[in-house]
């Protein structure tokens, strides 16, 4: 049997069927982005979504290859990851030693949307890897096993990166960088970040506007004394605690003020913001 033919066997359509979305993840507009993305897609271009942790990225990509009905396999980075984790190693079991793809080779063959979370934090040697996959060559070198797996048409990158969270030795290289079209996320503007809580925790108007409220003032305070505002990932974890019946100052202070700074004349600032709204 020929390598190809191993590949193709390995992975049918039961691959394809488990990586699908099939509930429609719900995801709130705030521009532009879907269709910027629906474009990308059809030709193919790796993107790059920026911005802050918790904002909608990840729930964006998720809705994407739902609506697009494409596989999607997520890949959380860490700074221990290698390319082999990415692109599959040798490994022993009891027949011998035997070929794993790693989700970035099963996505190309498979014609998925890989998504590479925060791949900044990756080892360097990733990139060497996302190179030849981001151009015109849309291949992926196994050097491992001798393999140059032509990506299935369907294949395309997706990576997100947290501006102004890397030091200048993490960053991305330009020649990493200039593969990707990039699309800027941020929270959005009060009223659809307050329609977003409701969507996702049930509770009224009145309540989110509020939480809303507690988070552009801890916003604003990133740069003096916060790194990082309140995301709407927070507030949506504040909303659940609120619908489940907790005390709206305590709901506030376990979800949107404890998790993101641990100096006490912060929390008291963020804590009297809370006690102003509720
Ligand atoms: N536009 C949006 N539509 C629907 N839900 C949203 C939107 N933006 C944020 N959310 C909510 O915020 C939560 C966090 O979003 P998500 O997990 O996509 O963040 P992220 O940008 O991927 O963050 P990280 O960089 O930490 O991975 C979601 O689970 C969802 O509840
Ligand atoms: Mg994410």
């Amino acid at each position: 049997m020929s390598k190809a033919a191993t590949s193709a066997k390995t992975h049918d359509a039961s691959d394809i069927a488990q990586y699908l979305v099939t509930q429609e993840p719900y995801y709130r507009p705030v521009s532009n982005e879907v269709q910027l993305y629906e474009a990308a897609y059809s030709a193919r271009m790796p993107v790059m979504l920026k911005g802050p942790t918790g904002c909608g990225k990840s729930r964006f990509v998720e809705h994407m290859a739902w609506k697009l009905k494409k596989p999607l396999i997520t890949v959380a980075c860490n700074e221990d990851m290698t390319a082999s984790d990415l692109v599959g190693r040798y490994l022993l079991d009891a027949s011998g030693t035997k070929w794993h793809d790693g989700p970035l080779t099963v996505a190309a063959r498979i014609g998925a949307i890989c998504y590479l979370d925060e791949v900044v934090e990756a080892r360097q040697d990733t990139t060497v890897v996302i190179h030849p996959l981001t151009d015109h060559r849309r291949q992926l070198p196994i050097d491992k096993k001798g393999e140059m797996v032509n990506c299935h048409p369907d294949f395309q990158l997706v990576i997100s990166y947290n501006p102004g969270y890397q030091s200048l030795m993490k960053d991305l290289k330009q020649s990493t960088k200039q593969r990707f079209g990039a699309i800027d996320f941020d929270y959005p503007e009060a009223g659809v970040e307050a329609e977003i809580v409701m969507h996702e925790t049930k509770v009224d108007k009145a309540t989110a506007e509020k939480l809303v409220q507690i988070a552009h003032r801890a916003r604003n305070l990133k740069g003096h004394g916060l790194d990082e505002g309140i995301s709407t990932r927070l507030l949506a974890y504040a909303g659940q605690l609120i619908a489940r019946g907790i005390d709206p100052r305590a709901a506030c202070q376990m979800t949107l003020v404890r998790p993101i700074t641990d100096d006490p004349d912060m929390r008291e600032t963020l804590d009297a913001a809370v006690n102003t709204y509720f």
